[in-house]
């Protein structure tokens, strides 16, 4: 099947896809993206995603790359095109071109977008749920403006590679003081013995998931506790249940850190609801 992606104005054969090497997303990492679910070929939380990239936008002072209107055609259009049920959407914006120099290009320079969209497996994404994933923790020595979605991933790809080599499938980032701060490319949360959820607040440290706010949204309508503070790597070792969120795990149970079982280190039972009931309570585009 072809597939096509959106670039710079253009929808493009994927294969004949490209930018130029003076784009300031190439160069300098400058740039800001954003990742949304497609279910039954439809966006989940487009209207949310597209605020936070707003927020990336104006936190790096690029401009944004057309209006919110005609942007969220073009993503609807490049889901059509791939003729994508269940996938995923890519939005990516940089500075754009210009001869390179740290400082920010002329005003007139104007950013880059390309967007593209791919099928998953829904199937396989579901048995990896039932199973669960096992996380590694790692110092979190990232830049301190993780609020930002920037491409600048490097400590995310070697923290989710040194999971991978070591048989997880997430990696947890933890701060100087020993607290959890979020995923290589997830939210983490855990369920005290009390049955309460527990995350750390979006104010520092961490990306504000999208997922986060729906599932925070979720558990507040059903009636759960939420505490939203930081917690210890020993705390969610003895914790009752832990996942992840994110856009590409929805909630994805967490069975083992550092090879330690949580609880009976199956899917906790919260966590298998939320993930259950996660698009009643997401927006779902037409
Ligand atoms: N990442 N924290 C980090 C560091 C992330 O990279 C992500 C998502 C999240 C969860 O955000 P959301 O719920 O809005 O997807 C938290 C995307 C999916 C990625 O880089 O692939």
């Amino acid at each position: 099947m072809s597939r096509f992606a959106f670039v710079n104005g253009r929808y493009v054969p994927y294969r004949q896809a490209a930018v130029h090497i003076e784009d300031r997303g190439y160069q300098f990492a400058d740039g800001v993206y954003e990742v949304c679910e497609v279910r039954g070929g439809r966006i989940v939380d487009e209207r949310r995603h597209l605020a936070r990239l707003a927020r990336s936008l104006g936190e790096l002072r690029i401009p944004p790359p057309m209006a919110p209107r005609a942007l969220g055609f073009v993503l609807r259009e490049t889901v059509r095109l791939n003729r994508v049920r269940d996938g995923l959407l890519y939005l990516q914006v940089t500075r754009g071109v210009a001869r390179r120099e740290h400082a920010f290009p002329s005003a007139g320079t104007r950013p880059s977008l390309v967007v593209t969209a791919r099928a998953r497996d829904r199937a396989k994404t579901e048995r990896v749920a039932e199973t669960g994933i096992s996380v590694i923790t790692l110092d979190d020595n990232r830049w301190q403006r993780v609020d930002i979605k920037t491409i600048a991933l490097l400590p995310n790809v070697l923290a989710r590679q040194t999971a991978r080599e070591a048989g997880a499938g997430e990696a947890w980032f933890v701060d100087e003081e020993g607290f959890v701060t979020e995923g290589a490319a997830s939210n983490a949360w855990i369920v005290t013995g009390e049955g309460a959820l527990v995350t750390r607040p979006a104010e520092r440290g961490i990306l504000r998931g999208i997922t986060r706010t729906v599932v925070f949204e979720m558990a507040a309508a059903s009636g759960l506790t939420i505490e939203e503070r930081p917690f210890r790597v020993d705390e969610a070792l003895q914790a009752r249940e832990a996942f992840v969120t994110a856009a590409t795990q929805i909630v994805m149970p967490v069975i083992k850190i550092d090879g330690t079982p949580i609880a009976d280190g199956k899917p906790g039972p919260l966590a298998r609801m939320l993930r259950a009931r996660f698009h009643e309570a997401a927006e779902i585009g037409e």
